[in-house]
């Protein structure tokens, strides 16, 4: 087992979180990351506080694992917090100025908090707004990217700066880069792309083979997906942008959002889930450089174990 401060702090047994992804990180994937004893995530924009109170029963009764919500600042209704925060290990933000007052909402509840920073000095503000864990994103991530540097240059520098446990973002897919980031400091990862490969993801499955077709290369960061939020770069398969300035219609498809239908609008911040339909490879592909190393779906559970036990073994052989 990979003993960090991350599994002491959130009483796991993996060193790994999945990131939250609307749509993609289903019921179903953050529960199976939990069984296997990581952090699985739920993200809740566009939610009200009776449907989140909804989604996180169906999620305890999944697993009693450790798991978590997570909330996009731009996007954050105030009265979901109380929910998310009686209901959660951990409550986490992204994509805003870390708060002291969200802060000590969630730690009222008896939840921990984490938010996703993107450089140095938002990790300083942080961690004096009261986290009990950081998550350090580097610009390799996949889906909206906070900062501007890379994933190591960014880490190094946050866990020189930081005392709280820090978790490495962006471009993470294998043992390899667990047990990289892990030897640098990082008391684990979290994973976006690779989870959107699981068998429990909720992506459409055209955008799955997409990222398994894709290589490091063929992701860019743009702001080209702006629909619903603008300013807000971020990194999405190269081609998805191609096919959506093809396209001449304002809307592209259509989704589903609980029991309501949605339409997908041209360059909409939505990624499509197996619910959509119409142009899939013209909606916001995200995805990280990980896509390299992305070549199959895989049970999340199984994901999980590979992680774990080859970056252990290769840290033990580093060692020896
Ligand atoms: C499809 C997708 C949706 C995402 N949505 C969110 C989100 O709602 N909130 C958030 O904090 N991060 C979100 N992220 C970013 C992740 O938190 C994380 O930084 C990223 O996935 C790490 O890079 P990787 O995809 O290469 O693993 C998203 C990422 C992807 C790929």
């Amino acid at each position: 087992m990979l003993r960090t401060r991350f599994t002491d702090l959130l009483e796991c047994t993996a060193p790994v979180q999945v990131a939250a992804m609307p749509g993609v990180s289903t019921v179903e994937l953050a529960a199976a990351v939990a069984e296997a004893g990581g952090l699985g995530m739920l993200g809740t924009p566009l939610l009200t506080p009776d449907a989140l109170e909804g989604v996180l029963g169906e999620l305890d009764e999944a697993t009693s694992g450790a798991t978590g919500v997570n909330f996009l600042m731009p996007f954050l209704d105030p009265a979901c917090v109380a929910v998310a925060a009686r209901r959660s290990r951990v409550v986490e933000f992204f994509y805003g100025d870390p708060d002291r007052q969200l802060v000590d909402e969630v730690h009222s509840h008896g939840a921990r908090v984490s938010w996703q920073v993107g450089s140095v000095d938002e990790a300083r503000s942080a961690e004096r707004a009261g986290c009990d864990l950081l998550i350090a994103q580097g610009t390799e991530a996949g889906g909206h990217v906070r900062g501007r540097t890379s994933l190591l240059p960014l880490l190094s520098q946050v866990l020189d700066a930081v005392a709280v446990p820090v978790l490495a973002a962006g471009g993470i897919a294998s043992a390899r880069d667990l047990a990289a980031v892990l030897a640098c400091g990082a008391a684990g990862a979290r994973l976006g792309t690779r989870f959107l490969a699981s068998n429990e993801s909720g992506a459409h499955p055209d955008y799955v083979r997409a990222v398994l077709a894709a290589s490091a290369g063929d992701t860019c960061l743009t702001e080209a997906f702006s629909v619903m939020w603008p300013d807000a770069p971020h990194r999405v398969l190269t081609s998805s942008i191609g096919a959506a300035e093809a396209l001449a219609d304002p809307v592209v498809g259509e989704t589903r959002q609980g029991d309501q239908s949605l339409p997908v609008q041209r360059l909409s911040v939505m990624c499509p889930t197996r619910e959509t339909t119409g142009h899939v490879e013209a909606m916001a592909l995200y995805a990280g450089e990980s896509v390299a190393s992305i070549l199959d779906v895989r049970p999340a559970a199984e994901i999980v174990a590979e992680l774990t036990s080859g970056a252990e073994q290769l840290l033990a052989g580093a060692a020896g």
